[in-house]
């Protein structure tokens, strides 16, 4: 059965390629954004682009690139620029992947993830694949050609029951997934009002949290994939460990340490807790507010990185997420210490435009603009983007230049 927004969806898009298709309608990712919350139905397009309480988090992910600027040095030979880097040993064409994000399906009925996992792979790109997607593990890998070539990841959250964590890990594992995101920043779901206000409880039929389903016809499936009045976020809350601590990562290190995964802390917005994710002994950690969908009133990712790249300071690597929309945020955020930046609503917004052809595409314009910006700010390959090509606002009246004129060379 269709979901009840697949037919507006499809009238709304058949009038779109009447005219033109979304190539003609979308210029950079907000584009999509826009696109989207014509075509999808007011309740579902708030509940992707929304954040909690008064979204002072989720505009400020936004604004607070503009708290930063570019330094541009001239003269400098970009002829052979390359996008490209490894994260944790893995070749990808440009530092910039798909954020773990729940339920795909909602904006792309027929494919979900299947959708999303080939755009970003065969773009060269890693995936994160949520524990609370509507494609399970096993199909999302299946979904590619020689997915043990590719980058995908998973993310899990810490359950009460700890064992059907684990299983969640060691299927994905099994299945070819190269990393685990493990999220930090969801021991209670924030209050989202535009859901409250709208009524969107539960998750519209007949989509399910798949991955549950191999876990047995435990509480755990019952409650996750129940229908009941309470949002399914509030219904998944219920199974969140709230009592978690430091000790949770160590343990799951330890497993994956055998197996030579790497884990990756997401949800690291303060110096201390960068500190304590190293300690428990992270691969890497995720600056980010979960897109302004947690606690409102949190910094925004891009103006905590800074503080955070001085703690870690090279032990590990950083990845952001959060606001990222410009080819220009790319380079900010690895100029201010990242290694990596992940995209959440756009690719929505994109399935909900025109599938895995529009993610793809949305993938091709962020790429386009990350090679502009490096070509127009003199570096011609990742590794040599510098803090010195970002300052503050404040900060460009008091910069002193270095003393040797050589070293600006
Ligand atoms: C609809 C939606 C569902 C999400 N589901 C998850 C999830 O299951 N696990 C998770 O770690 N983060 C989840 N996130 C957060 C993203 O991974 C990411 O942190 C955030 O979207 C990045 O910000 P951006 O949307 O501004 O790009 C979700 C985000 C959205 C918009």
């Amino acid at each position: 059965m269709s979901p009840p927004h697949a037919s507006k969806k499809h009238k709304v898009l058949k009038k779109i390629s009447d005219k033109n298709d979304f190539r003609h309608k979308c210029y950079n990712l907000d584009d999509f954004q826009k696109l989207a919350k014509k075509i999808l139905p007011k309740d579902l397009y708030e509940y992707l682009a929304s954040g909690t309480d008064d979204e002072q988090t989720l505009l400020m992910n936004r604004s607070a690139f503009q708290s930063f600027y570019l330094r541009p040095r001239v003269m400098k030979p970009v002829g052979n620029i390359s996008t490209a880097t490894s994260l944790f040993g893995r070749q990808v064409s440009m530092p910039v992947y798909c954020s773990p994000a729940g339920v795909h399906a909602l904006c792309e009925p027929k494919e979900g993830e299947c959708a999303t996992v080939r755009a970003f792979t065969n773009a060269g790109l890693m995936f994160g694949l949520s524990q609370h997607s509507t494609r399970s593990i096993e199909q999302v890998a299946a979904a590619i050609s020689s997915p043990a070539d590719k980058n995908l990841w998973f993310q899990a959250y810490i359950l009460k029951d700890r064992g059907t964590t684990m299983k969640l890990i060691h299927r994905a594992i099994k299945a070819g997934y190269k990393g685990m995101f493990i999220t930090v920043d969801s021991v209670r779901f924030g209050y989202r009002e535009a859901d409250a206000r709208n009524g969107f409880n539960g998750l519209p039929k007949p989509h399910r949290l798949v991955n549950y389903d191999e876990v047995g016809k435990s509480t755990l499936e019952q409650t996750y994939n129940s229908h009941k009045e309470a949002a399914w976020d509030q219904n998944t809350e219920q199974m969140f460990e709230q009592n978690v601590s430091w000790k949770d990562i160590e343990v799951i290190k330890k497993e994956l340490r055998k197996l030579d995964i790497p884990l990756v802390v997401k949800g690291i917005m303060v110096a201390e807790d960068a500190e304590c994710a190293i300690l428990a002994g992270a691969d890497g950690i995720v600056v980010s507010n979960h897109g302004g969908r947690q606690l409102d009133g949190a910094q925004a990712s891009i103006e905590a990185l800074p503080e955070i790249a001085r703690q870690v300071a090279g032990r590990i690597p950083i990845w952001l997420d959060g606001g990222v929309r410009r080819g220009t945020d790319v380079l900010k955020a690895l100029a201010l210490g990242a290694s990596a930046v992940g995209i959440g609503k756009p690719f929505f917004f994109a399935l909900a435009v025109g599938g895995e052809e529009a993610v793809a595409y949305m993938l091709h314009l962020l790429q386009t603009e990350l090679e502009a910006a490096m070509c127009i700010c003199g570096i011609d390959k990742i590794s040599d983007i510098t803090p010195h090509h970002v300052a503050r606002l404040e900060s460009s009246a008091s910069r002193m230049l270095p003393n040797s004129a050589r070293s600006f060379l």
